[in-house]
């Protein structure tokens, strides 16, 4: 295992190469997507050039076709954790999954059954669940978080749990604010209850190392454009879970939940994707020589983890040092183990689509709005004031990186302060 080499890992991601302004663009927008190394390009371009067919054809080119379908469902089942290849479905993202497969789930259940959401989640874990519910007058009920620090409420979650309750929709980690829910706990109270378990992986994929099997969900939806791979979504579902689901699908269709034709070129790069991220492991991670594929992936997203960590703590800690700065989540040093490197913020004085458009105007991009996790930002007040400032962080960034993006803000904040009346200012 050698140091995390950034340098070497920019190298892969030509996208970063971009410049704006005679300087390069610096890439804060990772979690509305992230950027993909060459090898992840190669892959779809040899698709198109060497397998591109339609599946289950007697010939060379739909052979490779099912070939490359195939080993993406495996390196995604590595990634995950998963039992099987057959438990991973692809689709076109996640929310267009979750829409799918919630209408099966909502066939098993009766009037008068339960689903519980949260306010925390993104609209994709959420919007699904109520629509389902309209269709099949089911109960929708809200975990809530705690303001303070824009965590979930565990302690109301037994009292949202009946005998009623079917389903809880849960986000392992919240693209807003960076929250990481303690997903292996409320499994199992949700089991406890006689409920299966949905989470929304959409965000922890590109931070942590994720294993199906340890959390025990019954479901968990990601999306791969998030961890460096091309735009396709993937659900995980439990093998005997997915088995007694009805399908809504055509009859001659093999696979009961992937509908229609498939994202092959995309699927190509999403076994890439997978690739790299064990190579990141083989390179950087702690895992032992001839590791497996799984094994070098979850040390990929360890050394990821401990990368963008150390980032985070610089960039928390510049950004704490901004007069008129205010930072949502946890903000707590000793509990960044509970958070990504997500941070969500605002300045006095300027819309946070103010600030996105003067950082932008610098080559720096960082999102601002409620990236759809519109519960989050009506409970924190903020859903009609433009929502918050999104920096996210990801491996590929620099100590370079946050300090530049660091003066900039601390610039354009000294600027509204300079702007604004004095008693505004002194308030
Ligand atoms: C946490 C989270 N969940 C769900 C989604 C929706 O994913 P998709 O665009 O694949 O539908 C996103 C997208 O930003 C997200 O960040």
């Amino acid at each position: 295992m050698s140091r995390f080499d950034v340098d070497a890992i920019r190298g892969r991601f030509p996208a970063l190469a971009i410049e704006d302004g005679g300087r390069p663009v610096a890439l804060f927008d990772g979690p509305g997507g992230t950027q993909v190394p060459s090898s992840v390009i190669d892959a779809v371009d040899a698709y198109y050039r060497t397998s591109n067919a339609n599946h289950g054809g007697p010939f060379l080119t739909s052979r490779r076709s099912d070939a490359t379908a195939h080993e993406a469902h495996q390196a995604m089942a590595d990634l995950l954790g998963a039992d099987d290849p057959s438990e991973i479905k692809f689709g076109a993202n996640m929310t267009s999954l979750t829409f799918h497969v919630s209408r099966s789930i909502g066939a098993t259940m009766a009037p008068g059954d339960e689903i519980v959401v949260t306010n925390l989640d993104h609209e994709g874990n959420v919007g699904p669940w109520k629509a389902i519910a309209a269709d099949r007058d089911l109960v929708v009920r809200t975990l809530d978080i705690r303001e303070a620090d824009c965590t979930l409420a565990l302690d109301q979650l037994d009292g949202l749990l009946t005998d009623r309750t079917r389903l809880v929709a849960v986000g392992w980690a919240s693209n807003a604010v960076g929250t990481i829910n303690p997903v292996r706990e409320i499994v199992r109270r949700a089991h406890a209850a006689g409920a299966w378990t949905y989470i929304d992986a959409v965000h922890a994929a590109p931070h942590l190392p994720l294993d199906v099997r340890a959390v025990e969900t019954d479901f968990l939806a990601c999306s791969t454009y998030k961890f460096f791979g091309p735009h396709a979504g993937v659900l995980y579902g439990r093998g005997e879970v997915l088995d007694r689901l009805p399908p809504y699908k055509v009859r001659p269709a093999e696979d009961r939940f992937e509908t229609g034709t498939g994202n092959f070129e995309g699927l190509a790069g999403v076994t890439a994707a997978v690739d790299y991220i064990a190579d990141i492991g083989a390179r950087y991670g702690d895992a032992t020589p001839g590791a497996s594929r799984r094994d070098l992936a979850v040390a990929g997203m360890g050394a990821i983890r401990a990368y963008e960590m150390e980032l985070y703590r610089r960039l928390a800690d510049g950004l704490e040092a901004i007069p008129g700065l205010t930072l949502y989540g946890i903000t707590d040093w000793a509990r960044f183990g509970e958070r990504t490197p997500t941070a969500a913020l605002r300045l006095d004085g300027l819309t946070p689509r103010g600030v996105a458009e003067a950082l932008g105007a610098e080559g720096i991009a960082v999102w601002d709005g409620d990236f759809y996790a519109t519960g989050l930002m009506e409970r924190l007040g903020l859903l009609d004031r433009g929502g918050v400032v999104r920096i996210g962080l990801t491996h590929y960034n620099t100590a370079a990186e946050v300090d530049r993006l660091l003066e900039a803000l601390g610039r354009i904040a000294s600027g509204a302060a300079l702007a604004r009346p004095a008693t505004a200012a002194a308030g």
